[in-house]
């Protein structure tokens, strides 16, 4: 696995995404563009809410890609879990906006799943977007960090059901799929490594409704992120769409027409 590091790297990335054919006009992804556009996302009440000053130390248990099996515990202030790890604001808009653009049920509100709530900044933005009507659901391996995002949850959209799960996900997911849950919308933030998120795809699947999607963070984070994203953008039953930091897939559902490959956004929508 081969991390993009330099801007070099990055450079390469860009060129290649910038080939990419742009979303049709009038096409499957004109509503999400168009909730993009108009969000009326704040993001200062989204950074405002976290309850502690940048330079609290946490002390966080991670699972992530690097790693191993029992976790590791790091010692970080808030303020480099936001600067690193942490959604920002043009992925903020982004994700409040694929929020918005996912028709509640009638009987239901929207149900959202994230992998790796870390801070809390994605949940945030998803529950705001969602305008508080819609039952969040996260995981994250970090008792600190969970906390951390339902402290900031209940503080900007009390109104909200959520439901946070402590632990590695390879024990959350399991057990909260043995439930038989329906997800409007899945954000993969956890673990990123390509086969990890080829696993998560693969559980995840069949639990997103019709019309519903996966977004996939940091497809360009390393080589074998954006080989898993690709191969992910090629399945059948999906439309994707590259967002450049991120990718949605969204759930045509059996026998709906397909993209057959990724679709780009504008460049100045681009997260
Ligand atoms: C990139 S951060 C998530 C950022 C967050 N989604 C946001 O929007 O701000 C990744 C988070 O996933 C958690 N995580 C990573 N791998 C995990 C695993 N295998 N099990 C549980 N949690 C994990 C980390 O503790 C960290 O908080």
């Amino acid at each position: 696995m081969a991390r993009t590091q330099t801007a070099w790297q990055w450079f390469r990335w860009w060129r290649q995404w910038r080939h990419l054919p742009v979303v049709e006009r009038g096409g499957t992804f004109q509503k999400l563009l168009r909730a993009r556009r108009t969000t009326s996302l704040d993001w200062r009440l989204v950074r405002n809410s976290l309850p502690r000053p940048s330079t609290e130390l946490i002390e966080m248990l991670d699972f992530g890609a690097a790693s191993g099996e029992e976790g590791v515990t790091r010692r970080l202030s808030v303020g480099q879990l936001e600067g690193t790890a942490s959604t920002d604001r043009r992925k903020a808009l982004w994700l409040a906006a694929l929020a918005e653009s996912v028709e509640p049920r009638s009987d239901k509100d929207r149900v959202i799943l994230e992998l790796g709530t870390c801070l809390g900044a994605g949940a945030v933005s998803f529950v705001l977007g969602a305008g508080g009507r819609c039952r969040y659901v996260g995981l994250e391996g970090s008792p600190q960090l969970a906390a951390l995002t339902g402290e900031r949850l209940n503080k900007t959209a009390p109104e909200a059901t959520v439901d946070l799960r402590v632990g590695p996900f390879r024990d959350t997911l399991p057990t909260l799929l043995a439930e038989q849950p329906r997800f409007d919308l899945v954000f993969l933030d956890g673990h990123h490594d390509g086969r990890i998120l080829l696993d998560q795809w693969e559980r995840l699947r069949t639990s997103i409704l019709p019309g519903g999607w996966m977004v996939v963070d940091d497809i360009r984070w390393s080589t074998d992120m954006q080989a898993v994203w690709n191969t992910l953008a090629h399945q059948p039953d999906v439309q994707a769409v590259d967002l450049f930091r991120m990718g949605a897939l969204r759930n045509s559902g059996p026998g709906q027409p397909t993209s057959g490959g990724p679709r780009r956004i504008p460049f100045p929508l681009l997260a």
